[in-house]
């Protein structure tokens, strides 16, 4: 998709960087990360475990743990939300931004009804509905999700709902107040792989229906493919490679994405043995010098151990790698 330059997207992080405190030293766990997401839109965003995706995203909406440092720009409809205050963000969380949490599934309250604990948050921010009104709505956003016979649905307890159900509804409970960006952190992740792709295509139906911006946060990047329209891949805190989500699996330029298309398993093929890429990301604080993957990458040279790669731009696709693969496709 081509970016507009002249405006402003909904949703667009610069040089974001989170640092926590160790020993009287500040660590970087997200080391310069951009990003943009615009209505209609879905960027998926994926890396191992402890890239900082989640810590990332947190941050660029108020929600870093606490004694983090935050420094760079998050912008939301024009509004920088770094450095606002508390109640602003608050407010602007609770309607226009939604977030699912990772490892939702524990935050619903297990002696509320579903439709009650939906009613919920939407008198949080419409104080003068009716309970209702409340409850009506409840039941449209049930239905929104694709839960069956919602009506039925809305008076039941969560433990009467399995775990793709709940996720539907921690996802009605997130556009309950119909925001305009998204953020969800592995909603799919504990569910197998067939109710993952009916939560998928919740997802990125609501984006259509709602005209969201969906930013969509995962380690595995095939629940991505069909679903995503653009894939950021983070490494050790920094963004990779970034390219539209065709040219990413058609031409990946960076030796980590290949890793991590690799190490997607085909469904098709019958195998016991599964790829994957070898070593381990650094721990926080423990990065080697030049590129952070050059210890476990398959295709390193003497200039990776002592010069970090920038990220370059081909076209619409970009890449940190000083071995990047120029993309066919694109226009550089
Ligand atoms: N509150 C905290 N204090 C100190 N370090 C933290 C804190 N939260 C996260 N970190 C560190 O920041 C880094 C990024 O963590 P983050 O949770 O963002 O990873 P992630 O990419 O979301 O991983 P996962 O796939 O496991 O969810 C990790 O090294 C983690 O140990
Ligand atoms: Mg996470």
């Amino acid at each position: 998709m081509r970016h507009d330059m002249q405006k402003e997207p909904l949703f667009s992080v610069q040089d974001l960087r989170v640092a926590f405190l160790r020993n009287g030293e500040y660590f970087e766990a997200v080391r310069g990360i951009s990003l943009h997401v615009d209505h209609g839109e879905v960027l998926g965003i994926v890396g191992e475990s402890g890239s900082g995706k989640s810590v990332g995203m947190l941050s660029a909406i108020g929600l870093q743990p606490k004694l983090a440092r935050v420094q760079g720009s998050a912008r939301f409809k024009g509004q920088e939300l770094v450095g606002m205050s508390r109640r602003e963000l608050r407010t602007l969380r609770g309607s226009r931004i939604a977030m699912i949490f990772q490892d939702p599934l524990s935050s619903l309250n297990p002696v509320m009804t579903v439709g009650a604990q939906i009613a919920e948050t939407i008198l949080l921010h419409n104080p003068h509905m009716s309970k209702r009104g409340a409850m009506e709505r409840a039941v449209e956003l049930l239905a929104l999700v694709a839960i069956p016979q919602p009506d039925r649905r809305v008076t039941q307890f969560p433990h009467e709902f399995s775990g793709g159900m709940r996720q539907r509804v921690m996802i009605a409970m997130a556009v309950a107040n119909d925001p305009d960006l998204l953020i969800a952190d592995e909603p799919t992740t504990a569910l197998d792989v067939t109710v993952q792709a009916q939560i998928m295509d919740v997802l990125t139906s609501l984006r259509k229906r709602l005209n969201l911006g969906l930013i969509l946060i995962t380690h595995d990047l095939g629940v991505l493919a069909g679903h995503a329209d653009r894939v950021a891949v983070v490494y050790s805190g920094e963004v990779v490679e970034q390219a539209n989500v065709d040219a990413l699996f058609a031409e990946p330029s960076h030796p980590y994405t290949r890793g991590l298309i690799a190490s997607i398993p085909d469904m098709s093929i019958e195998t016991d043995r599964l790829f994957s890429i070898e070593g381990a990301p650094p721990p926080l604080g423990k990065l080697p010098g030049g590129c952070a993957f050059h210890p476990r990458c398959p295709q390193v040279h003497p200039i990776c151990r002592t010069l970090a790669p920038q990220l370059r731009n081909f076209g619409d696709h970009s890449a940190a790698c000083h071995f990047a693969r120029i993309p066919t496709g694109s226009a550089a």
